[in-house]
């Protein structure tokens, strides 16, 4: 998988632009210039949501935010071994959602060669890992990280996964809400049963699914922490459902898991009622990270939850390509100064052969010798390509 070429118009504090990218791309340049930002673009076409946990109006170059016409493009032209593809997502200005504020609702429209399409049927047509120092958040972050790392791994194979995770999403504010009318003595037993039955049928299959991804992750992970820490430690990664009895799950035995979340409902509805929350279910699971059997959140050393959280990045990438048969597109945000020398091997060796790696640095005696000498070096200064040259063994233009 691999992009060939990204346009850029308003999107940060890029007004416009259009770059070829080639197979190892280093972008260079000082602190503050835009470089994340443009990792935030190609992220964006992979996934239609930012790792920042911004509002997506953030993304409208400031010039733009407040103007009625106001939009910001992002494009790439991207080749996958089933064909080219393009993606394009436009971010508008929609309607002013208050007639005495200038706030404006914000509105995504996706194209797939040309044509309009959902969001959900964008995502996975790019595929992308990304590292960041935010990575850091797998190990330390609430379970919420590690759900979202699950999806989004899945989600890049999966559409079913992506439009059952969306389903849920709306089940289980319809249920919540009846739940809190329920605390208050309003609702209807009757549409709490429905809400269940749907929560069940949408809920069997994300449970499932990431329990059958998670199986095989657990070896990716463990061979690519065994790499990292030359074999002397153990990661081991295991999926906690809140749903009793669930172990084992696959998605070709669906209906067990239905009958079982079924179960677990009934069995918490009366506290679910008192609570005014839907307490049993995917939404609520983990994934429970432990180094040599114990625990990484509380009783890991910084090192080992970086190892950790590394691994868990490389796992990643590796089961893309197991699933899709070709790399994600590498993304590698200013995590090289954060790694030792021979980590920093590790990340460049896990750029393999025919995958594309771009990597953010603000020094360029950060980057692996070998690569650099194939890379395209771009240098970027407040939104704009300033050098764009092929460096050579010297580290000059
Ligand atoms: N919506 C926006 N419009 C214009 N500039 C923006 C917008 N959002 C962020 N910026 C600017 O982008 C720069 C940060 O870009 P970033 O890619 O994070 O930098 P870095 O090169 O350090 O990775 C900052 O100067 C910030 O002010
Ligand atoms: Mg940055």
């Amino acid at each position: 998988m691999r992009c060939s070429s990204l346009s850029l118009t308003n999107f940060r504090n890029y007004a416009r632009l259009d770059l070829p990218l080639r197979d190892a791309v280093v972008v260079y340049g000082d602190n503050a210039q835009g470089k994340s930002n443009l990792l935030e673009a190609i992220r964006l076409l992979s996934t239609t949501k930012s790792l920042r946990s911004t509002a997506d109006r953030e993304m409208l170059h400031w010039g733009v935010q407040d103007s009625d016409t106001g939009f910001a493009r992002v494009s790439g032209q991207c080749e996958r071994r089933s064909g080219p593809v393009r993606v394009e997502i436009v971010i508008g200005n929609g309607e002013r959602l208050n007639a005495r504020d200038s706030t404006r609702a914000v509105v995504k429209r996706y194209k797939v060669n040309g044509v309009p399409r959902r969001a959900i049927d964008v995502i996975g047509q790019v595929t992308v890992v990304q590292f960041s120092p935010a990575d850091l958040d797998l190990v330390l972050g609430p379970p919420s990280e590690r759900r979202r790392f699950l999806d989004l791994a899945i989600a890049q194979v999966d559409g079913r996964h992506v439009r059952s995770l969306s389903r849920y999403g709306k089940v289980l504010q319809q249920r919540n809400s009846l739940l809190k009318q329920m605390r208050e003595g309003g609702g209807r037993h009757e549409h709490l049963d429905v809400w269940s039955e749907e929560l069940v049928n949408t809920g069997a299959y994300i449970v499932a699914r990431r329990m059958e991804m998670v199986r095989r992750l657990t070896t990716l992970v463990r061979d690519a922490h065994g790499a990292l820490t030359d074999c002397a430690e153990t990661l081991d990664a295991e999926y906690r459902a809140t749903i009793d009895g669930v172990e084992g799950a696959t998605v070709d035995a669906i209906g067990d898991v239905a009958d079982t979340f079924r179960r677990a409902l009934t069995a918490s509805r009366g506290r679910d009622i008192a609570t005014g929350q839907t307490l049993v279910g995917p939404h609520r699971d983990d994934l429970r990270l432990t180094n040599a059997g114990h625990d990484l959140l509380p009783y890991g050393s910084r090192g080992q939850q970086r190892a950790g959280a590394l691994a868990l990045k490389i796992a990643e990438g590796e089961y893309v390509r197991e699933v899709t048969g070709e790399w994600p597109i590498l993304l590698l945000d200013d995590v090289l100064s954060e790694l030792d020398a021979n980590r920093r091997r590790r990340v460049f060796a896990a750029s393999h052969e025919g995958q594309q790696v771009i990597v953010t640095t603000t020094d360029l005696t950060a980057i692996d010798r070998d690569f650099l000498d194939r890379s395209q070096v771009i240098e970027i200064r407040a939104g704009t390509v300033i050098a764009r040259e092929p460096f050579g063994a010297d580290g000059q233009a």
